[in-house]
């Protein structure tokens, strides 16, 4: 059953959006509400994945939970959203990696540009619980788990005026990226001024040219509009970085082991739905970019710009020594997948 309730986290900060959550009860006809918070539209494929999540979850366990999705960024930020994961006020919510990377230095490792040598490398390696499970079990402690991932697409430089065809065409360019210490160091490396910010004020911040353009996967030129006022979107393929859902630990850790069971069959079931809704999502999302809001596709050599942002992987292995081994692991899937290009 769905009863979307309206919470303005314009008006709420993460604090008072708790309080407003946790006073709207967690009950609902005896049975326990589960709130799912995310930033995609409703016809993105992450909503559609967590809306099979849902019916798969009601139909087994229906009579005890009801499960609330809210997205659109109802409920804040996705940094809004983690805090309120963390502490309860909601069950889950999906979290760019790039935002985990602030919450635990492990995430740090999917940030890094050029990780995935191509798109089987990275779907292998995020399906290998050897290097997955180390990185997902690290948030316990916060209070926080990630219980699986999401598809998020090959993250490109798209611009209002500026055709990227080299790291040189990025230079004063002030452009949106994600809050992460990696992005931004990324970009420094690019040659591009960071721009950090949520992802809900970047259409905004496009529009009135505070920023000259952004990076992401081609649904943001749809889904979210930007490819209105974006022209160019240029192949640099610079970072894979999944979409992650977290869950609260305490909620977890109330399941009975046979609801536990169905929560991660549930899980699963968002993980593949929401690959397959992925592939479809992004053909249609070119099409439309293309041919109604006039986006031209570009396809530089993507080296100079790999080789540019090189140094990253040796600098994040002497910071965070614990994370060679996953790092290795991850080497191997590359040599099994070498890139598409070569
Ligand atoms: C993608 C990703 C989101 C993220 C957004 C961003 O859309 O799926 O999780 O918030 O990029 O750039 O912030």
């Amino acid at each position: 059953m769905k009863r979307y309730r309206r919470i303005l986290p314009v008006i709420f900060g993460a604090g008072m959006l708790a309080a407003a959550l946790s006073g709207c009860g967690g009950s609902d006809g005896g049975k326990q509400i589960v709130r799912i918070g995310h930033n995609q539209a409703t016809d993105h494929p992450t909503n559609i994945a967590l809306m099979e999540f849902e019916e798969y979850v009601e139909s087994k366990l229906g009579d005890k939970y009801n499960i609330e999705i809210y997205p659109s960024e109802l409920l804040g930020s996705q940094t809004d959203m983690v805090q309120l994961t963390q502490t309860g006020a909601i069950d889950f919510c999906v979290a760019s990696n790039s935002i985990l990377e602030t919450f635990s230095e492990n995430y740090t490792l999917f940030n890094l540009p050029y990780l995935f040598s191509s798109a089987d490398a990275y779907h292998m390696a995020m399906d290998d619980p050897q290097i997955v499970d180390p990185i997902f079990e690290s948030t316990k402690k916060a209070g926080f788990e990630a219980v699986t991932w999401i598809d998020a697409g090959t993250r490109n430089f798209y611009t209002v005026s500026t055709p990227i065809e080299s790291p040189q065409d990025l230079k004063g360019l002030k452009i949106r990226v994600q809050q992460s210490p990696t992005n931004v160091r990324m970009m420094d490396l690019l040659g591009g001024s960071a721009t950090p910010m949520g992802f809900g004020e970047v259409y905004t911040a496009l529009q009135s040219k505070v920023i000259d353009g952004a990076e992401n996967n081609e649904m943001a030129l749809t889904s979210n509009g930007h490819g209105d006022v974006c022209k160019y979107y240029s192949y640099d393929m610079h970072q894979m970085i999944p979409d992650i859902l977290i869950g609260n630990c305490a909620f977890m850790d109330d399941l009975s082991e046979e609801e536990r069971s169905i929560f991660e069959e549930g899980f699963a079931l968002i993980n593949k739905v929401e690959r397959e809704e992925w592939v479809k999502a992004v053909e249609a999302a070119k099409d439309k970019a293309a041919n109604e809001q006039g986006v031209q596709f570009l396809y530089p050599d993507t080296k100079p710009f790999q080789e540019t942002c090189a140094s990253m992987h040796t600098e994040m292995l002497a910071q965070y020594p614990d994370l060679q081994p996953i790092y290795d692991k991850i080497q191997e899937h590359n040599a099994q997948h070498p890139s598409e290009a070569e």
